[in-house]
């Protein structure tokens, strides 16, 4: 076998492409890295450290993954698919029922960018947890968020396009909140949707920017992405001896090929194998066609804005849609910069106080959203307050600054121990990503008819109006 593979990377038409042999020997090796533009997204060796499973998951890899997977299912889709408020729905239909693997089809890409965003969130709380952003990969982290916000742009343009009910009342919500920002949205909205509703010029901007501009953005933000982890020295791996971050030389270490390649290879056959099965065992949904006259009960923005959606029952737009998610974003963009000790990086959670902190400010954080939630549905006389008080104080006021204690209380209990940045901001990222996840739940599983607050199995709202 080995003196066949030889043979055939000995042969003029293969070194004609690849200019190396069957690497059997570290030269071989190094150059079968250094001369293949996709091997070369590695160096020669890394460090074993990094690649153990438990310290990134493969995560980023896999949102890489499922960004490939869906640029090939919606170059299949746009062969049937057609962008017109009239045509739309019924090609979506056709597509299911008429053509052949054309459910299958819809399916891999609808749940191929629902795990792209979850993969995406997912692969940013490795990065800060294992204080991976820290210098020199301040600004791949900046790079980051780009994606993050690319790929929901991505998932949210896409979502209008089967022109159904849920896709229909879900843009429509979701870009009245967009709406809100000020100055810049009402001019955001209107590039978005041509005018103040969803109609066929929304239609057409959506797709334009879904099938072209936004994965034109991704792929280039991307391919920066991936050259910066290689310029940063490859992944941030914690040196035993000294407590400081190397590159991979130091550790123990093993040749990109095959091993990482193999990695490779094995992860993107796992991750195609999982979502083909889910895609065979669950079809994407498709409500009636899109009734701009009969506005669902309750209607709901895509999952990963029901949690603006649901902050914006506990006050004023500009608080709870501009300003909050403003704050957490601008957190979210300058967090490497606020925490320039390279010390701890490659570590998950960097130290035991580290686990600690994290630990006790989610546990916190779970029990303050309860709390705010309950005291402004069920204590607070809001009705009374909205009657008696100006709108300021009431939307504004009070429950931006019974937000504001709830989050800066703890960061004063811990300034008394003397933290670490990194310490301050590992609580201040718990609390944002919990409060995040807390409020997106209530919004998806307790808000049934009329948005009221209800237990969850009594929501009565099916998965197919989830997703
Ligand atoms: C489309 C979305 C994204 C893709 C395709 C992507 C891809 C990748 C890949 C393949 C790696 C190297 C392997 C790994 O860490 O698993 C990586 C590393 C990294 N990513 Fe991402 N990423 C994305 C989003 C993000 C986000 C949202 C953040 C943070 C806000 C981020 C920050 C970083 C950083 C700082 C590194 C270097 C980590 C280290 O040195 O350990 N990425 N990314």
């Amino acid at each position: 076998m080995t003196r066949l593979l030889h043979r055939i990377t000995r042969s003029r038409f293969w070194r004609s492409i690849f200019r190396h042999g069957w690497p059997d020997n570290p030269l071989d090796r190094t150059l079968v890295m250094t001369s293949n533009l996709f091997l070369h997204l590695h160096p020669v060796k890394v460090s074993r450290l990094s690649l153990k499973a438990t310290y990134t998951f493969g995560l980023g890899l896999i949102t890489l993954i499922l960004f490939i997977s869906l640029t090939m299912s919606g170059f299949m889709l746009m062969f049937y698919y057609s962008p017109t408020v009239e045509r739309a729905y019924p090609s979506i239909l056709n597509m299911q029922t008429t053509i052949p693997y054309g459910q299958i089809m819809r399916n891999l890409h609808r749940w191929g960018a629902h795990l792209m965003v979850l993969a995406a969130l997912l692969h940013m709380l490795r990065v800060f947890y294992t204080g991976a952003y820290k210098p020199p990969r301040e600004f791949n982290w900046v790079l980051g968020v780009g994606l993050l916000v690319l790929t929901l742009g991505a998932s949210f343009t896409g979502y209008l396009l089967p022109w159904d009910q849920l896709s229909y009342w879900a843009i429509t919500i979701g870009s009245s909140i967009l709406a809100y920002a000020p100055g810049l949205g009402p001019a955001l909205q209107i590039f978005l949707l041509g005018g103040q509703e969803v109609g066929q010029e929304a239609l057409t901007r959506f797709y334009a920017l879904h099938v072209f501009g936004l994965p034109l953005a991704l792929a280039v933000v991307a391919s920066l992405h991936l050259w910066r982890v290689r310029k940063d020295g490859g992944l941030a791996v914690q040196s035993i001896a000294s407590g400081n971050t190397v590159a991979s030389e130091s550790l123990g270490t093993v040749y990109a090929f095959p091993v990482v390649a193999l990695i490779e290879i094995l992860l993107t056959l796992g991750v195609s194998l999982a979502l083909v099965l889910l895609s065979t065992w669950a079809n994407a949904p498709l409500l009636e066609i899109a009734n701009p006259y009969l506005t669902p009960d309750p209607a709901k923005a895509p999952w990963y804005f029901v949690g603006l959606q649901e902050l914006l029952e506990y006050g004023h737009p500009s608080l709870m849609a501009v300003l909050a998610p403003g704050l957490a974003g601008l957190f979210l963009l300058i967090l490497p910069y606020l925490d320039p000790q390279p010390l701890g990086a490659g570590l998950w959670f960097t130290s035991q106080r580290g686990k600690r902190i994290a630990a006790y400010s989610a546990l916190y954080a779970i029990a303050a959203v309860f709390f705010f939630i309950t005291l402004e549905t069920y204590i607070l006389p809001r009705q009374l307050m909205q009657e008696r008080l100006p709108q300021f104080v009431s939307l504004i006021i009070i429950p931006g600054g019974l937000l504001a204690v709830l989050v800066i209380l703890p960061t004063i209990v811990l300034w008394r121990f003397r933290p670490e940045r990194r310490e301050m901001l590992i609580l201040l990222f718990t609390e944002l990503l919990v409060f995040t996840a807390i409020f997106t739940l209530v919004g998806w599983f307790m808000r049934g008819s009329g948005f009221q607050l209800v237990l969850p199995w009594l929501a009565k709202v099916g998965l197919a109006h989830r997703v």
